[in-house]
């Protein structure tokens, strides 16, 4: 059976392809490279010894979407990366996130449309959520006001889904909000690629572990939690990608009573920021550099997971731990640095 990946050469997509290939499917992915490299296809062939079919393609080009769709009648399912995802970049640039974010999802879900099967897995996130009322956070949480353009784009991508689902009952489609994905594949072959300077905590703690940081800034350590950093709840990508797989076997199997759903994907657990530098320097052996600094402002105090609807109804639960992301991130970093 024939899956499309949009956003497959990306960080999750990449890791999500293979999970893929693992049950065997035949995978297409759709990239535009703008942050991502094509050398990511070797590392998806070097461990599923598979290599996936591959579209350069700007989701953004209406007709060439539509042509695409045409040439490949046969797809059973769509797992919609494609979307541009930086927090600070998009307050700058908002209206490059809203074309790029939601006329891609338009576009694409038109053409889905007239799939026989037309099954939907859509990325979205936590950053829904903004600073939740009560922890662990339930799918029920009500969705705060977006913090950023990058996370109205997520809110607003649920609600196109949504009223879509509405009105075309043949539409199919789940929504999986993502806590915080990190680490890397095992195999150290693919990982979430560098490009600029990190803006996100693990790729900057393992930069700075190789001697391209100097120095980590801690962003606070005056909120009100146990050590006075803040709480993420850290997924590894793996897990996160074994999600994508189940969620989409639940529709291909007509598993869903409801034509769309939503369901948290996190490990349930919240880890504070000094945390997961002493996770680091457990697996790794390092003294990582590091300061305490000023807050980041847009920062959540605590966010992490209520993942039963995720662990009971979806039939997904994370199995691996922030052990085993830092030191396959540390793995990763190690690979692309020849280090
Ligand atoms: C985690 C914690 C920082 C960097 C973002 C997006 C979210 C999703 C995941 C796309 C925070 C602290 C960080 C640093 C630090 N992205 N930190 N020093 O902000 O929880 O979520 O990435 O979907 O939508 O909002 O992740 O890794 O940036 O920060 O102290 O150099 O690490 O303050 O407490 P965040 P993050």
């Amino acid at each position: 059976m024939k899956v499309l990946v949009t956003g497959g050469l990306g960080f999750i997509g990449s890791h999500t392809v293979v999970e893929l290939q693992n049950k065997g499917f035949e995978v297409v992915i759709i990239d535009n490279l703008s942050n991502s490299s094509i050398e990511v296809l070797d590392g998806i062939e070097a461990i599923s010894g598979v290599r996936p079919l591959f579209e350069e393609l700007d989701l953004k080009e209406k007709s060439r979407v539509e042509e695409f769709f045409k040439a490949h009648k046969d797809i059973v399912g769509v797992i919609h990366f494609a979307a541009s995802k930086a927090v600070g970049e998009s307050v700058n640039e908002p209206l490059m996130y809203y074309e790029n974010n939601l006329n891609t999802l338009i576009y694409v879900l038109k053409s889905v449309l007239h799939l026989d099967s037309a099954n939907f897995i859509f990325s979205s996130s936590c950053t829904v959520y903004g600073q939740a009322d009560e922890l662990p956070i339930l799918e029920s949480a009500p969705v705060k006001p977006a913090e950023s353009p990058y996370g109205n784009t997520k809110q607003i991508g649920e609600e196109i889904i949504v009223d879509t689902c509405k009105v075309r009952s043949n539409l199919n489609a789940i929504s999986l909000r993502y806590f915080n994905p990190i680490g890397a594949h095992a195999s150290a072959k693919i990982g979430e690629l560098p490009l600029g300077v990190p803006q996100n905590l693990v790729p900057f703690i393992t930069q700075t572990a190789a001697g391209l940081r100097e120095q980590l800034a801690v962003f606070g350590d005056d909120y009100p939690t146990p050590d006075g950093t803040c709480i993420r709840d850290y997924i590894h990508v793996v897990d996160l990608a074994k999600a994508h797989v189940v969620a989409l076997q639940r529709l291909l199997e007509k598993k869903n009573p409801e034509n769309y759903e939503v369901f948290n994907i996190g490990t349930g657990k919240g880890s504070s920021v000094l945390e997961v530098i002493q996770s680091f320097e457990k697996v790794t052996g390092l003294k990582l550099n590091y300061k305490i600094a000023e807050r980041r402002a847009g920062d959540v105090i605590q966010a992490f997971a209520d993942t039963s609807k995720s662990n009971e109804v979806l039939g997904w639960k994370a199995e691996l731990s922030l052990d085993d992301a830092m030191e396959s991130a540390w793995k990763w970093e190690k690979h692309i640095r020849n280090i």
